[in-house]
């Protein structure tokens, strides 16, 4: 079954050691926007996970010996397939997340611009020259260290940017060398396995991909194998815990959750940071670990920013993800729905005020404006993963980072300010990953280092970073 094309197979197969094979049973995977099904995928078991893992390591010898020309080939014109099927990819890719289409397009050409990011980290992959002689005893030495593939990599993917967080595992352990076994969200395979087939036509080696399916005892088994030496996951903190806990002594690279906070001080650019509130609040319907959630504003300002900010989301407009207007569509789910209304509703029992959306439209949840919230609210303290802003007032700079820093997560932070003292305030003592100067969090460019503090991860990723993780410095030492 190697003719797939993009588009909506029967049965989706899963794809191991170069060949695409069904499995015992299938599961239905359902549009979230109707609910529709609109394929069946080949679940796997640990059966196919063992095949799957076997596979990578016969193909670690042909992996590791790709020169760095080669891998940065591959990536290439991985990319650009990927551009090529731009159109029909993004459709598929609505079906399985439910996102708009201009959205899914987006989503493309990041996962193709970060997959040449991969191929020009690997052209630049070096080790360093140590300079021995700076010891005494020194002299008469050379020494200086290679970067060699670690390994398989066991890349467990989430639901919300499905093709992206898969090119961001994929990309750099090709350019270290390494094959990969990737099991992508139950919900979101197909992308994936489209990836899978890119792949397969730019000239990676067999074993160098396999994308597998299953539960999580699937995952667990990847997980806890003795010869996966390395675990990159995305997706929630409390899954990341888990891995970090079963994977023992082996490195984990975690991207989890966050509840991020915005920062909008007395002096900015009050309809700049609207503008780009609504953008970071209600991209992938806030189905993003960098979503704009908590918003804090000057008392100054609170109430203008409120009014306004509310008419901007009302101007929003939810629907169908394949309707060209459509601003904002469903949520993974509709239990994702049901929990996301339900933590809102909660919210205005115990005070907070409902500016703007509230209410469930067939699947949808309208863009929602939640205002004097506290800081015990799950609105506030949970990462909310939905259509949701959430805003409170503050008075002086220095409380309002102890707000933002009230929080178990620290992805990214964004600020608002022209006050070049409150920047650097804030760059100095906010707990975060990465903070954003007159930017939402939400703001990433997929080259850059991108990862969090606390409950929010551990190791950064950008491919120049994570083929840092997914390679091992040797030490070559000369006596001449
Ligand atoms: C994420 O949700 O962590 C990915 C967000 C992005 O890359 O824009």
């Amino acid at each position: 079954m190697t003719q797939l094309k993009v588009g909506l197979e029967k049965v989706y197969p899963i794809y191991i050691g170069g060949k695409w094979s069904n499995t015992k049973e299938t599961y239905p995977l359902e549009f979230p926007y109707n609910g529709e099904v609109v394929t069946n995928v080949a679940l796997a078991t640990t059966k196919e996970a063992e095949e799957a893992v076997d596979s990578a390591i016969s193909a670690k010898k042909v992996m590791a010996e790709l020169p760095l020309w080669k891998r940065a080939e591959i990536l290439n014109r991985a990319a650009d397939l990927l551009i090529e099927r731009q159109d029909a990819l993004a459709e598929l890719m609505v079906y399985e997340t439910g996102k708009i289409f201009r959205d899914t397009k987006t989503e493309i050409a990041r996962s193709a611009s970060t997959l040449r990011f991969a191929a020009d980290a690997a052209r630049a992959l070096q080790g360093d020259m140590i300079p021995i002689d700076a010891m005494k005893g020194g002299e008469g030495r050379l020494m200086f260290t290679i970067r060699e593939p670690i390994g398989v990599i066991g890349a467990i993917t989430g639901f919300n940017f499905p093709l992206l967080l898969a090119a961001h595992k994929v990309g750099p352990a090709i350019a270290g060398g390494n094959p990969t076994v990737l099991k992508p969200a139950p919900q979101t395979p197909l992308s994936s396995f489209e990836l899978a087939r890119i792949f397969e036509e730019a000239g990676l080696p067999k074993g160098g991909l396999s994308v597998i399916t299953g539960d999580v005892e699937v995952g667990e088994y990847l997980v806890k194998h003795p010869n996966v030496p390395v675990i990159s996951f995305t997706g929630s903190s409390e899954v990341g815990k888990r891995i970090s806990e079963i994977a023992r002594y082996k490195k984990v690279l975690l991207e989890l959750g966050s509840n991020s906070a915005t920062i909008i001080d007395k002096d900015s650019n009050i309809d700049y940071a609207i503008d780009r509130c609504v953008v970071g609040g209600f991209g992938a319907s806030g189905q993003s670990c960098i979503s704009v959630q908590r918003v804090y504003v000057h008392k100054e300002y609170y109430e203008e920013f409120l009014e306004r900010l509310a008419a901007k989301i009302n101007n929003l407009k939810i629907g169908n993800p394949f309707d060209e207007d459509t601003d904002v569509s469903t949520l993974i789910s509709f239990e994702a729905t049901s929990r996301v209304s339900g933590w809102v509703r909660e919210a205005v029992e115990s005070g907070a005020r409902l500016l703007a959306g509230g209410e469930v439209k067939g699947r949808i949840l309208e863009p929602t404006l939640l205002a004097d919230v506290t800081s015990d609210m799950k609105v506030s303290c949970e990462e909310i993963f939905g259509p949701v802003i959430v805003v409170s007032p503050f008075e002086s700079f220095t409380n309002v980072v102890d707000l933002v820093n009230d929080s178990r997560y620290g992805l990214q932070t964004g600020v608002f300010t022209n006050n070049i003292n409150n920047a650097f305030y804030a760059i100095k003592n906010i707990e975060s990953g990465g903070i954003n100067i007159n930017e939402i969090p939400s703001f990433r460019a997929d080259h850059m280092p991108y990862g969090g503090v606390k409950d929010s991860g551990i190791g950064k990723e950008g491919p120049k970073y994570s083929l840092e993780e997914m390679t091992v410095e040797k030490l070559v030492s000369f006596r001449i």
